[in-house]
């Protein structure tokens, strides 16, 4: 079969099966174009949530199929590649974050959407790149512990006044950009708009102009007047940033923001995923409760 003809059998099993095919915005260009519905982690396992389809195909990570399954346990979830885990999720386990809890019982626990279904149980409250600041400051506590990621964690504590444990924790792919390939961008570029993802170092955020979430970036290039960006997130974002604004331009500052777990997902994949209705990700009923009760409770942080 050619690209093409993969790509209609998938859509014709698609419907074949009542499914829903959703794409991370990472993802590959084809998979984003074939997908029903492209977005960021959390929004995706909502929409989830949401659908009355049977299925899920989840073209994205571990942690975000696990996300789906917590918030719909009751349909069929899909990840086409098992194998396509997420280094910073992994980079804390539940027995870790429970000896981190034992050094400061007061502390309130928030956990980045990042994480593992078994993190995410030993925790207080979930947050993601675009609700973490708010969640946060929601806290009655003053004293929080901020895991996986320590580039979030950092961003967080400089616009909160709690007191804010850190886990070591860092996305490989967002964490190796440098204020070198930013600087060099932003001479080759006059006038173009940085925006960065929370995941990068502080001392990327501190050049920045917008700091937000992947799908923060869709919103700040729409409504900005300014016609060109420079990226600081994952090379798959500009799929859909080109399409929707055709008239701007968006920079790569540097060709190593490529997560390549991100990329695993191939159109032959998806294809076999639907035929087989395998691999599929579920996470066991008493983690799975603890965890939604989670991100739950981040659900009801009303927004600012
Ligand atoms: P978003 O929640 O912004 O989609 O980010 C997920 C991710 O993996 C960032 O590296
Ligand atoms: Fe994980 Fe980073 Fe890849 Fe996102 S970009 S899935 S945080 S390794």
């Amino acid at each position: 079969m050619n690209q093409q003809e993969i790509k209609e059998e998938i859509r014709r099993l698609v419907k074949e099966r009542n499914a829903l095919l959703m794409a991370h915005n990472y993802q590959r260009d084809e998979i984003q174009e074939i997908a029903d519905i492209t977005g960021d982690s959390l929004a995706l396992s909502m929409e989830a949530a949401r659908t009355d389809k049977d299925v899920i195909v989840f073209c994205g990570v571990h942690f975000m199929a696990e996300s789906a399954h917590i918030l719909s346990p009751e349909k069929i979830v899909l990840l086409p590649r098992p194998d396509a885990g997420c280094p910073m999720a992994d980079m804390v386990t539940a027995e870790g974050l429970r000896q981190m809890k034992a050094k400061h019982p007061g502390a309130t626990v928030v956990t980045y959407v990042n994480s593992t279904a078994a993190v995410k149980a030993e925790s207080d409250i979930c947050c993601t790149s675009s609700n973490a600041v708010n969640v946060v400051r929601s806290l009655e506590a003053d004293e929080v512990i901020l895991v996986p990621d320590r580039n979030l964690g950092r961003y967080i504590a400089k616009h909160t006044d709690k007191t804010c444990h850190f886990w070591e924790g860092y996305c490989p792919t967002h964490d190796r950009l440098k204020p070198e390939e930013i600087n060099r961008a932003q001479q080759e570029n006059p006038g173009a708009l940085f925006m960065a993802h929370p995941e990068c170092a502080p001392e990327i955020l501190d050049l920045a102009d917008h700091i937000c979430s992947t799908s923060g970036m869709y919103e700040y290039a729409r409504k900005s007047p300014a016609k060109k960006f420079i990226v600081g997130t994952e090379a798959g974002i500009l799929y859909r940033l080109r399409k929707e604004n055709p008239e701007k331009e968006f920079i790569l500052p540097s060709a190593r923001l490529i997560c390549p777990n991100m990329k695993l997902t191939s159109l032959e994949d998806v294809l076999k995923s639907l035929q087989t209705m395998s691999p599929e990700i579920t996470v066991p009923k008493d983690i799975r409760e603890k965890a939604k009760a989670t991100l739950d409770r981040m659900l009801a942080v009303p927004r600012d």
